[in-house]
């Protein structure tokens, strides 16, 4: 066992916050590698940002005919092969089932664009933004949490943090403020877990 911890990341998107991960390894600040990048979806620009950081990808569409299970057992066979310390669902849209996450007890962590128990499912950051032009909404936030479950996304949380939303604000300027926040919440919940983890599973050391 080494000090770095052995990071899989899972994305659907573009993968700003996978590059805030890739960024934190490369400069050591996270005592980490992202040791394989799986998206669901082909041509997305995490995968360009995985490449050229020299991480494998591998791309894993649903087949029509399958179901969640099917898919998620397809998904753990390649996840097995990268022996991931961490699983991180870094905008990974899908809904994980057990058949997954039964492989990985206390090991998953997903990124949500709310506050924790607000906004589940896609779009939290405009739905956040039109509630705040109705009128009664003033702040939305960034939470992380472990994935114990199928709950959409819920699980027992690890991090949150609020972001306002100003009067001046337009949908463009909060989403950008939410994101610069979900890239240092995710890398700093990232950092006190692999110390943990390093903690846990101290370097055998030889005599
Ligand atoms: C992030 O805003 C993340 O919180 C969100 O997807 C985006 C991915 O951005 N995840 C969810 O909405 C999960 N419910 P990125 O691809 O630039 O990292």
């Amino acid at each position: 066992m080494t000090d770095r911890v052995r990071l899989l990341v899972m994305v659907s998107g573009n993968g700003t916050n996978l590059q805030a991960i890739l960024d934190a390894c490369a400069d050591g600040w996270l005592t980490a590698d992202v040791v394989g990048v799986i998206s669901n979806k082909a041509d997305v620009t995490a995968l360009v940002r995985a490449a050229k950081a020299g991480v494998p990808t591998v791309v894993l569409m649903p087949r029509p005919e399958e179901d969640r299970r099917q898919y998620d057992r397809r998904l753990g066979d390649i996840a097995r092969t990268f022996t991931p310390d961490l699983v991180v669902l870094a905008g990974f849209m899908r809904v994980l089932s057990m058949e997954f996450l039964a492989h990985y007890p206390q090991r998953v962590v997903n990124l949500h664009p709310a506050l924790p128990g607000e906004l589940v499912g896609t779009h939290a950051i405009e739905r956040a933004f039109a509630e705040s032009r109705d009128n009664w909404r003033t702040h939305s936030g960034v939470t992380v949490h472990l994935v114990p479950d199928e709950g959409v996304d819920t699980g027992p949380v690890l991090a949150s943090a609020v972001v306002p939303i100003h009067a001046d604000d337009t949908l463009e300027s909060f989403t950008e403020r939410m994101h610069q926040q979900e890239h240092e919440l995710l890398v700093q919940t990232l950092g006190a877990l692999c110390r943990q983890q390093t903690i846990e599973q101290p370097r055998e050391v030889s005599q």
